[in-house]
């Protein structure tokens, strides 16, 4: 006897169109079949694909079925390091073999979208001109697919050079060469774009789009249509892609860690009280004297934790830990025990289990939407908080699967810093140097309790101890 498990808003007394279920598990209220296409628009360097990216990931963390088509590495399979004079429009040939790898993008797209489970495409490209985008938005609507185009516009030099930097030192075009000759080729580059660039205006004002200038300083929208339209701009309209990180940290371990019990409002044990004396030296070695904002659950452990870092606090009851129903309070041990055929459901499916009365990993990510999107919205963020919720951000920036996520091994008393860039997020930890329990249970295993010397080289990153860091 289990509650139907966490569906988005799911609508009561609506009839959903055959074809639409997988579609409302993701996104509750979408009763249409609703497929769009995002169009990203934009100069080279305006932060696309870090936006393209983003949403992916966002959308993919909520159970809605998204996927970027990238037209540059449709054209690297045909011109693998083009240089400036490529993106010449008078360059005949360049403009073949452009178009020649949109309309693959586009054939691929198309035809993604025929499993019903897919919702969102994202064509990832500069899509510069009106006439490009009269092309892709005929093309989509012969599907039957709806287009939003998404425009970067962005006059402000630092950001540019950021992104340049950025582009120069990630993007496969210039894998292997000289740093600086790659920074002028692309500047080049982004004049050839420049020459023939044209915002969406009026022109265009029978089409769907939203426009984002300045990194957020003012967005423009136009016929926004639909639910899953909305949800998407209302995510753009909140996200800020200047360079940043973000630190996370689970509470110092804590009198039930140490016993083995979950849920609970426990104090922290002797050696968790030493993480939180330790934690602000950790962090201090990784953000420098960044103004940080340290944001904690409504549960003792985390304020404990948090209690001698100098810096602004704020708690939040949806940082709580993943609400155990009737097993807080208890073991691994006495679950298994007590609620043996809960234990063994749990481990088939732990992202979609919920706890008698409690909750399940999914209803987290429900609850920590606002987080998200406060996250999005703010810089020099230091989150303390617990495992489960730690997993369930974590996933968010690194794209994790539900599968993964729910198994990922978080060790107590290690600080992660995460920097989003272009292509992927990065990740580094650092470790205190005070021995915890560890409170992972491999997936199949029987409940155990442990005693984990600090070493959380499980994800093959780099550890790096407080004093090695200089
Ligand atoms: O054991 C610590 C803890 O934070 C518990 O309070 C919570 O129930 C559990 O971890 C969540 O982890 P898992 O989903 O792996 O059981």
């Amino acid at each position: 006897g289990r509650a139907p498990q966490g569906d988005f808003m799911r609508p009561t007394g609506r009839t959903l169109r055959a074809g639409s279920e997988a579609r409302a598990n993701g996104v509750g209220v979408q009763a249409e079949d609703t497929r769009i296409c995002v169009v990203m628009v934009g100069l080279p360097a305006r932060g696309k694909s870090l936006i393209a990216q983003k949403v992916v990931r966002y959308l993919g963390w909520l159970s809605i079925t998204a996927k970027c088509f990238n037209v540059g590495s449709y054209r690297r399979t045909n011109t693998p390091n083009p240089s400036a004079s490529f993106f010449d429009t008078s360059n005949k040939e360049g403009e073949r073999l452009r178009m020649a790898a949109a309309e693959e993008a586009v054939k691929d797209m198309v035809k993604w979208f025929q499993s019903p489970d897919n919702l969102i495409a994202i064509l990832d490209a500069t899509n510069s001109t009106k006439t490009r985008r009269r092309w892709i938005k005929d093309r989509c609507d012969a599907e039957g697919i709806e287009t939003l185009f998404v425009e970067s516009k962005c006059d402000q030099e630092d950001l540019i050079m950021a992104n340049i930097k950025e582009v120069k030192l990630t993007s496969p075009d210039y894998e292997g060469q000289d740093p600086e000759e790659a920074a002028q080729d692309f500047r080049q580059r982004i004049t050839m774009y420049e020459r023939v660039y044209e915002t969406l205006d009026e022109d265009e004002s029978d089409m769907t789009y939203c426009k984002i200038i300045n990194v957020g300083s003012q967005v423009i929208i136009n016929r926004i249509q639909d639910y899953l339209q909305s949800r998407v701009v209302y995510y753009l309209m909140n996200l800020h892609i200047k360079p940043r990180s973000i630190w996370i940290s689970r509470h110092g371990e804590s009198e039930y860690n140490l016993s083995g019990q979950i849920g609970g409002d426990a104090d922290l044990s002797a050696r968790g009280q030493q993480y939180a004396k330790m934690l602000p030296d950790l962090v201090s070695k990784s953000a420098g004297d960044l103004p940080l904002t340290v944001w904690t659950s409504t549960l003792k452990r985390t304020a404990q934790t948090a209690r001698h870092l100098p810096y602004e606090k704020l708690s939040w009851k949806a940082l709580d830990e993943l609400d155990s129903g009737v097993c807080d309070g208890l073991t691994y041990a006495d679950i298994e025990e007590k609620y043996p055929q809960d234990f063994k459901a749990r481990d088939e499916d732990k992202y979609n289990y919920r706890y008698l009365g409690g909750e399940s990993y999914r209803d987290v990510v429900i609850r920590l939407e606002p987080i998200i999107m406060e996250l999005e919205r703010s810089e020099n963020i230091l989150i303390v908080t617990h495992q489960a919720v730690l997993r369930c951000i974590y996933a968010y920036f690194m794209g994790s699967s539900q599968e993964k996520s729910p198994w990922m091994e978080v060790p107590l008393h290690c600080l992660i810093k995460l920097t989003p860039r272009a292509y992927k997020t990065e990740e580094e930890r650092m470790v205190a140097n005070v021995p915890a329990v560890s409170t992972w249970r491999e997936k199949g295993s029987a409940a155990v309790h442990a005693e984990a010397t600090p070493n959380p080289s499980a994800m093959g990153t780099p550890v790096i101890k407080p004093e090695e860091k200089a």
